[in-house]
């Protein structure tokens, strides 16, 4: 019989140089959920936030598709866009001394500079980043290389509903005091199920859900009881979950803050009229608000320095066993 794997050193959830790092090796190089394709219309139209630290903005161009840069001003890194979503007028036009940029990012006037010897505007760009669009939600990757998000979600496809040609949407946010590693620990793992959903755990008849790791997804097992062409739950590395459920499909990404700060986006997509959604979203904020809680209670015990390392069930928690062995090889690159 397998030895259960321990833990990952405390120091992963806690230490700001290891966050540093996730940055950088890991959020560089994903896709991230940004916002909604419905605020990105009409040419113009921007949307703008801050991901994993990195300020990002996505603007609509004049026929019609996204462009995504960093927030960043080449001059003296002045932010383009201040406000979360907006509309601009043919160009980003930088909030500190006004430089104006083409959609295409192009720097189409460095505005009152001045006389300057060698000085060409050619010579500064905005820095471009990855935009796509997934059923209405838009996602960006600050990586120029690596596969697209259709190609990575494509398993996901397979086995949802054709997507919602117009669906209804509803936003909201959740924060939460504990490292990003500590809630998708937790969304991997089917153990803590009666401990912490009670509710839940007697509705599917107190049989767990199992997790089937393949690639950048993992894929949950439904109990046979539920009818699993009508449900679908799973995780995508390293940071996003995407579940459907009685017509709904929810999407949660735990975007991190900082090394004990994480906030949880969800997005609802459903059809307009559908008369389930609001029990499916009280539903799903109710089990977000236990993860929450028993999350921010495990970040506070790491935190203490008391505990230093755990094990893992070989038969409950292979999927968190996996995840830590992935970010662990990640960081070490
Ligand atoms: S920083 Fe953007 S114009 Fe100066
Ligand atoms: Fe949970």
């Amino acid at each position: 019989m397998p030895r259960p794997p321990t833990t990952a050193p405390i120091a992963l959830y806690r230490d700001p140089e290891v966050f540093e790092r996730e940055r950088q090796a890991i959020f560089s190089t994903t896709w991230q959920f940004l916002g909604m394709a419905a605020d990105l219309v009409r040419p113009g139209d921007y949307v703008a936030d801050v991901i994993a630290g990195f300020p990002v903005v996505v603007v609509c161009d004049e026929s019609g598709t996204l462009r995504a840069y960093h927030n960043v001003c080449p001059h003296r890194a002045g932010p383009l866009v201040t406000e979360a979503k907006g509309r601009c007028d043919r160009a980003l036009v930088c909030r500190f001394h006004g430089w104006r940029y083409g959609f295409d990012g192009r720097l189409l006037e460095a505005t009152d500079f001045g006389p300057a010897d060698g000085f060409d505007t050619a010579d500064f760009r905005l820095l471009s980043v990855r935009a796509e669009t997934w059923r209405g939600v838009v996602f960006i990757n600050l990586d120029a290389a690596g596969a697209s998000l259709a190609e990575i979600l494509s398993p996901l496809d397979e086995r949802l509903p054709p997507p919602i040609h117009r669906p209804a949407r509803i936003r909201d946010r959740h924060p939460v005091a504990c490292n990003w590693k500590v809630f998708v620990e937790n969304y991997l793992d089917g153990y803590h199920q009666e401990g912490v959903h009670p509710d839940l755990a007697s509705k599917a008849g107190a049989q767990r859900h199992e997790v089937n790791l393949q690639g950048d997804i993992a894929l949950y097992q439904a109990p046979a009881r539920q009818n699993a062409a009508e449900s679908l739950w799973a995780w995508i590395w390293p940071n996003l979950g995407v579940s459907f459920y009685r017509g709904v499909l929810m999407l949660e990404s735990a975007r991190p803050e900082g090394p004990d700060r994480t906030v949880i986006e969800h997005v609802f997509l459903h059809e307009p009229e559908d008369p389930g959604v609001d029990a499916a979203i009280l539903n799903a904020e109710r089990i977000t608000h236990e993860d929450a809680l028993i999350n921010e209670r495990v970040q506070q015990n790491l935190d203490a320095g008391v505990f230093q390392r755990g094990v893992l069930s070989p038969t409950h928690e292979e999927a968190v066993a996996r995840f830590q062995a992935r970010v662990a090889r990640v960081l070490a690159e």
